[in-house]
Parts: C-alpha cells; sequence; structure tokens
C-alpha cells in the first residue's frame, strides 16, 4: 500500500464521480476521513460530504493544493482549464494530479501545469457500485503511480493500465460511453417484450437478467470465447441461429462501429475546444 503515512487526497470539485470515489475509499478503509480534503464551486456539497463522512473541507482549491499530496480534478471538463491556471505557483513540482476529464489531453493539461505528475483516468458509471472499470494514462514510467492507482481505485472495480491516448479514447468509448451503448440495446429488449403484452417493470426485469446471466455465465465458463458460448445457444437452423442471421444481414455490427467512432470524433472534438 503506497497511499499512507502522512500522504491525504484531494477532490477539487466533489460532484458525482469525486462523491462515489469518496464513498469507495471511505467504506473500503482504503484511506481514513481526515486524510481526504474536499473543494467546490458552491459550498454546499461538501458540507454534505463531511456531515457523512467526517472529510475536510479546504476553503478554495489553492488551499486544498496546499493540503493534498494527491490531487483529483473532478469537475466538468469545460470548468478545468480556467480552475488550474491560476494555482500554476501552488502545486510544488512532480505532486500528482488526476484528471478525470473527457477530452482534455495529457499535452494540454501539461502545457497549463508542467512539471506535475499526471495521470488521466476514466471510471465508468458503475464503479458507483464498485462493479466499474477505471482505465488510466501516464506518460511517465514510475511503478509508484501504477501502486497508486491500484491501491486507491480498486475498491471501485478493475483498473486497466492503457498504453497511450488513443487506447484511453478507445477504451472510454466503448467502456464510460459504452455503458450507455448497453442501455440502448436493453431498451430495445425491454420495448419488444413491452410489445408482446410484458408489464414495463416485469420487461426491465427480465432483460436486466438477460444482461447479467449472459455476462456472469461467461465470467463463469473458464477460457470460453464469446464466439463459443453463442456458438452454445445457437443450434444449426434453430431459433437463435435464425435471430443471429437476421442480425448479420442487416450489418448491426456496422451501425455500431460507426457509433463508437462518432463518439471517438466528438472526443477529438472537445480536445480541440478545450486547449
Ligand atoms: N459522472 C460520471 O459518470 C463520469 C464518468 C467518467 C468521468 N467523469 C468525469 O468526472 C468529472 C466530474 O463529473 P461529475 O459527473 O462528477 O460532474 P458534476 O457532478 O457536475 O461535478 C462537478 C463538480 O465540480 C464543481 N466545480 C466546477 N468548477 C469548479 C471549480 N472551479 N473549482 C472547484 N469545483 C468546481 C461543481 O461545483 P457546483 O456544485 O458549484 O456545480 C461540481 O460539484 C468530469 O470531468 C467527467 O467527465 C464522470
Amino acid at each position: 500500500m503506497v497511499f499512507s503515512g502522512t500522504n491525504s487526497i484531494g477532490f477539487m470539485g466533489c460532484g458525482n464521480m469525486a462523491q462515489a470515489i469518496i464513498k469507495g475509499l471511505i467504506e473500503n478503509k482504503v484511506i481514513p476521513a481526515q486524510k481526504i480534503y474536499v473543494s467546490n464551486r458552491s459550498p454546499g456539497k461538501p458540507i454534505k460530504l463531511r456531515d457523512q463522512y467526517g472529510i475536510n473541507i479546504a476553503n478554495s482549491n489553492e488551499e486544498l493544493v496546499e493540503q493534498a499530496q494527491v490531487v483529483v480534478l473532478a469537475m466538468k471538463p469545460q470548468d478545468l482549464l480556467a480552475a488550474i491556471d491560476p494555482l500554476g505557483g501552488i502545486f510544488s513540482e512532480k505532486q500528482i494530479v488526476i484528471s478525470l476529464a473527457a477530452g482534455i489531453t495529457l499535452n494540454t493539461l501539461k502545457k497549463h501545469l508542467p512539471l506535475l505528475r499526471w495521470i488521466r483516468m476514466m471510471p465508468n458509471t458503475p464503479t458507483l457500485i464498485g462493479k466499474g472499470l477505471v482505465g488510466y494514462f501516464t506518460d511517465q514510467a514510475d511503478s509508484y503511480l501504477d501502486t497508486l492507482v491500484e491501491d486507491l481505485f480498486k475498491p471501485l472495480g478493475q483498473t486497466t493500465k492503457l498504453k497511450d491516448e488513443d487506447q484511453f479514447e478507445s477504451f472510454m468509448v466503448a467502456c464510460s460511453s459504452g455503458v450507455g451503448f448497453v442501455y440502448e440495446m436493453m431498451i430495445y429488449w425491454q420495448d419488444w417484450m413491452i410489445e408482446y403484452g410484458f408489464d414495463e417493470d416485469v420487461a426491465q426485469n427480465l432483460t436486466l437478467e438477460t444482461f447479467l446471466g449472459a455476462s456472469q455465465l461467461a465470467r463463469a465458463s473458464g477460457n470460453l470465447t464469446l464466439e463459443e458460448l453463442q456458438n452454445r445457444v445457437a443450434s444449426k437452423k434453430g431459433v437463435t441461429e435464425a435471430g443471429l442471421q437476421s442480425m448479420r444481414d442487416s450489418e448491426i455490427e456496422r451501425s455500431l462501429r460507426v457509433a463508437f467512432e462518432k463518439a471517438g470524433l466528438r472526443n477529438q472534438e472537445m480536445a480541440k475546444l478545450l486547449k
């Protein structure tokens, strides 16, 4: 455990994502509440978090940076650069800063605050229940940073180190936006069952259990590939096979690829705007 002793962590911005991380850190006893600091644009959320968990409130972003060895930038991407620009003289060299923002590249972050040890991180929403994925990228060959990420963010789910920012973007599209894409498909499943007379809550439950069961079966099936698992459901000239053939004929894969590419392009557009 690298994060111990006198180390403390600060969250600049304490909205949904920061709150999910703080909850994971405290409930899993990764860091005691006294070692956690938060600052926020408006005062309501920090007070609520202090009352709930006993964490510390920093009265300004400047104070947060002075108190915390590791600083997590947890505001929306459009607020981030304006928030860090005045802090150049306050960060100490080699302080560790974790950006959760989509669309702000490491180069841009370093242009605004050089000399820091930067990590870009992308958690997905199932981190809210400890079942998430946390992808991260750093250009520093520093195993301390890997251990730090693993120690701090394991309670939220699995952590995955990404080899460059292209891979970071594809992780973001597939695993973070991807949660939204999976819900889109679940909605199609659910609506089809509603058309056949299922009540909405029953249709939703059956849809969730179908996706959950498929995932859990694959997880429990050792080294079987997804294709092998699919073959076990689909017998030659059977019902599943007929549906699968139709899916392939209507090129569902192509539609999904286009959706993934479009999401990636939007990220690149944001990166151009947020410099
Ligand atoms: N939520 C997700 O599922 C998710 C997933 C992956 C990544 N992320 C990333 O995580 C980051 C945070 O997202 P979120 O959903 O947690 O956003 P959020 O709920 O809107 O929280 C952002 C917080 O930042 C505060 N803030 C804004 N400007 C500030 C400043 N200059 N100084 C200090 N605090 C400031 C806001 O304060 P106010 O209370 O005044 O508004 C708000 O509480 C974003 O970069 C997002 O892309 C989120």
